[in-house]
């Protein structure tokens, strides 16, 4: 079983996270809930912040907020000392609601529309991860319109085809993101942007994938950005001072994955660019990575209430819970395998094979598929494990299920960070045409 943080079984032998009884916090919160366990997240943060500045010390760690961002976690952020990757105008304003420095935002994404641009330059964003010659264009024209200079790095396509899930692969050349280096565009990118007075070119950024269990893609694609930089030295004189790598490690979903660890994966890209900078001559490059995943995967557990079970005789057995694709994408859209417990009678033996059923009005929306488990019954409160990144994150309202709250619960305490959504908030945008404003009831009569 895949126990992680601070997770155990009490004398009740109800799962527990951070302290708390998940089933006090069901009751207290309701279900679907997302409990995340702030004692690992921020053990985490510390670790990849402590590893990387003991091995490398002009760097930076750079929080993916992607994998999971509120307001609070930016607060924790903050503590922790470690700089934000955002990739949208919300998340820049998620983070400046918890009073985050837009000088530690690093901006990515591969269509900024101007809007986002305006703000983000208003804000004081700390660095632009530009993605294109097209968005080079507007960044510069945008930023001379303001009298401002934005300090950009450049998204560059390395080229390393790490393997993973076809659609989470994002390094190769056969991708919307970035710059491509094989076909030119990086360095035409480059030469052009150190033409333009407002911009200023600080440094290069890739990100060859993510849930990544091989080091090897990683040390690959550091090698190959330090032959760029030095390509763009020896072409046109120009010094890049910062180099950012992208994500970090994959996390453990199963109890039998096996990822890198955190620091073998920086030992062994620190090791690459100081190699890299030494044989090319070069001063070393500030260095940054950003990890989402990593941070808060493990970190995050979804509990689930057991309604309908269904037995289709000599097929399968489906427990269907409040939940589903609504919560948890992950499933539908990558195949992704996942371990849960009954969080209620957490050492009862395992004695069926089961498949985890959500509620959405589609047959694809399945959580786990064939798992080993006690036999269910209605009411069972079923903890499924490492829902912490891309979970919340990827959320909808399908079929018009109000999103679950999130708790952070930390050495007993169960603080709620994100409220559950009501049929209120549901309907709060939607408006009625003033040709329609006849009532319903009216018109049923
Ligand atoms: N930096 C950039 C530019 C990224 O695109 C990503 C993830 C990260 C950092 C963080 O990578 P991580 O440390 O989390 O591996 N929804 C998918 C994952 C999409 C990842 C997108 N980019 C999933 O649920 O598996």
């Amino acid at each position: 079983m895949l126990l992680t943080g601070t997770m155990r079984i009490n004398e009740q032998g109800h799962l527990e996270i951070g302290g708390c009884d998940t089933v006090a916090l069901a009751q207290e919160f309701g279900t679907p809930l997302y409990v995340m366990d702030e004692e690992l997240i921020r053990r985490n943060c510390r670790l990849y912040r402590d590893t990387l500045s003991r091995l490398y010390p002009h760097s930076q760690v750079a929080y993916a907020g992607k994998a999971f961002l509120t307001t609070a976690m930016c607060r924790l952020l903050a503590e922790e000392g470690l700089a934000l990757d955002v990739v949208s105008g919300g998340e820049i304003f998620t983070a400046l609601q918890a009073d985050f420095s837009a000088a530690k935002m690093i901006y990515h994404g591969n269509n900024k529309t101007p809007a986002e641009i305006k703000e983000a330059l208003a804000a004081g964003v700390g660095r632009f991860v530009v993605d294109s010659i097209s968005e080079l264009e507007l960044l510069a024209e945008l930023a001379a319109a303001g009298g401002r200079q934005a300090d950009i790095y450049f998204r560059i396509k390395p080229g390393i085809e790490a393997h993973t899930h076809h659609y989470i692969q994002t390094g190769q050349l056969d991708s919307k993101f970035g710059l491509g280096l094989a076909d030119g565009q990086a360095l035409a990118a480059v030469k052009m942007a150190l033409q333009l007075e407002s911009i200023s070119l600080k440094g290069l950024h890739c990100h060859i994938g993510s849930q990544i269990f091989d080091l090897k893609p990683f040390q690959l694609a550091a090698q190959v950005m330090m032959d760029f930089i030095a390509q763009i030295k020896a072409e046109t004189g120009y010094l890049i001072q910062e180099l950012d790598l992208g994500g970090g490690v994959g996390i453990r979903y199963l109890h039998t994955d096996t990822p890198g660890t955190v620091s073998d994966f920086l030992e062994l890209i620190t090791t690459t660019v100081k190699t890299k900078a030494a044989a090319h001559n070069l001063p070393l490059p500030k260095l940054l990575v950003e990890p989402g995943r990593s941070i808060v995967g493990e970190a995050g557990t979804t509990l689930y209430t057991v309604g309908a079970i269904k037995d289709i005789p000599g097929i399968r057995r489906y427990a269907a819970v409040d939940g589903g694709m609504m919560d948890n994408l992950r499933t539908a859209l990558y195949g992704a395998k996942y371990e849960a417990l009954v969080a209620n009678r957490a050492l009862a033996p395992a004695e069926e094979t089961v498949s985890i059923a959500g509620k959405a009005c589609e047959s694809g929306d399945m959580l786990i598929w064939d798992i080993q488990l006690p036999k269910l019954a209605r009411g069972d409160l079923l903890a499924v494990l490492s829902t912490g990144a891309y979970h919340y994150s990827m959320s909808s309202n399908y079929n018009r299920y109000p999103r679950p709250p999130v708790v952070f619960v930390y050495r007993g305490q169960a603080d709620l960070v994100v409220a559950r959504e009501s049929y209120a908030d549901l309907v709060r945008n939607d408006l009625i045409p003033a040709r329609m404003q006849q009532a319903a009831h009216k018109l049923a009569e």
